[in-house]
């Protein structure tokens, strides 16, 4: 891990998690399905979306408030249930994840089934009682429902699943990858924005930052399947290639999806340029620090 950024993850990385972690022990009303949600929201991650907002926020010059952690809770929330529900047998069946064994090898199917629901719908009642503003309240809520489901992650879920039975193009791929996992990522800098009071200009330009840097999220987890180990990861190496998924190295080689990795992250770091030129109170540094600690591994 780069200095700064480990810095800056031992500083945001509690207040987010104090915000998950409060919000479902008081709002629980099960005290198993509690366990199952703490057991992976507490099983740590990079928690590379929640630091994005917040590092987007204070991008800006925005001090952070606690609405804003709220907002960047949620998305983990949500992000952590998207990880409980893939990892389920009907899904990629997989038996480890965070370093930890999955949530249904621990809690059961149906419990991994119901916490990955909680998580869920937690997260958007956590934005929907927090104190923001009413009217960025509904467009949170709006673009995170947008980026979580049918438009957004879920049909990206339903289209690499697809991608099983079914060797998918190039094209198709890149449409998989951005709605699967691009689409979380996209939210956490709309959020950023939005909670930083920036114009859709702005909003623009930070989606379309975040857009090149989720595809390259995606092709660096493809990569790092192939290329990583189980005890680096925490999560089993090769299940792609047992899956028999679509994915870049199975399309483009190692060294191609690298490339295209390196193309995705060159695009993403030139629209931190263009969002200073247009807004110069606008920081890329923590950003940038980001985006350095990606390309490390
Ligand atoms: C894993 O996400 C699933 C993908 C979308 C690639 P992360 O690599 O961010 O997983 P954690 O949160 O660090 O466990
Ligand atoms: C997961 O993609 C994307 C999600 C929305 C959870 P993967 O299936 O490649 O993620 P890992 O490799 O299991 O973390
Ligand atoms: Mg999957
Ligand atoms: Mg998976
Ligand atoms: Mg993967």
């Amino acid at each position: 891990m780069t200095e700064a950024f480990q810095k800056f993850r031992a500083v945001y990385v509690p207040l987010v998690e104090k915000e998950m972690t409060g919000f479902l022990e008081k709002h629980t009303a099960n005290d198993y399905l509690k366990e199952s949600m703490l057991y992976s929201i507490q099983a740590g991650g990079k928690r590379l979306r929640p630091l994005l907002v917040i590092a987007a926020v204070l991008s800006f010059g925005k001090e952070l408030e606690k609405e804003d952690c709220q907002v960047a809770a949620a998305l983990e929330m949500i992000h952590t249930y998207s990880l409980i529900h893939d990892d389920l047998p009907a899904m990629d069946d997989d038996d480890l994840r965070r370093g930890k064994p999955t949530n249904h090898k621990v809690y059961g199917e149906a419990h991994a089934i119901l916490a990955g629901d909680g998580l869920l719908t937690a997260a958007i009642q956590l934005i929907a009682i927090s104190q923001l503003d009413m009217s960025k309240k509904v467009l949170l809520i709006q673009q995170l429902t947008r980026a979580a489901g049918t438009q957004g992650m879920v049909a990206g879920q339903a289209g690499d699943l697809q991608g099983e039975t079914r060797s998918l193009s190039l094209e198709e791929l890149v449409e998989v990858h951005e709605a699967k996992t691009g689409a979380l990522i996209e939210f956490a800098l709309i959020a950023g924005g939005i909670l930083a009071d920036q114009t859709e200009v702005i909003i623009e330009l930070l989606s379309s930052f975040a857009r090149y840097l989720g595809l390259a999220f995606q092709i660096r987890d493809d990569l790092l399947d192939v290329t990583s180990s189980e005890e680096e990861l925490g999560k089993q190496v090769g299940r792609d290639e047992t899956l028999n998924k679509s994915t870049y190295p199975g399309l483009l080689g190692i060294e191609g999806a690298a490339k295209e990795f390196e193309q995705q992250m060159k695009l993403a770091s030139e629209k931190l340029a263009e969002i200073q030129a247009c807004n110069n109170e606008f920081q890329p540094m923590l950003l940038e620090n980001i985006l350095k600690q990606l390309a490390l591994q």
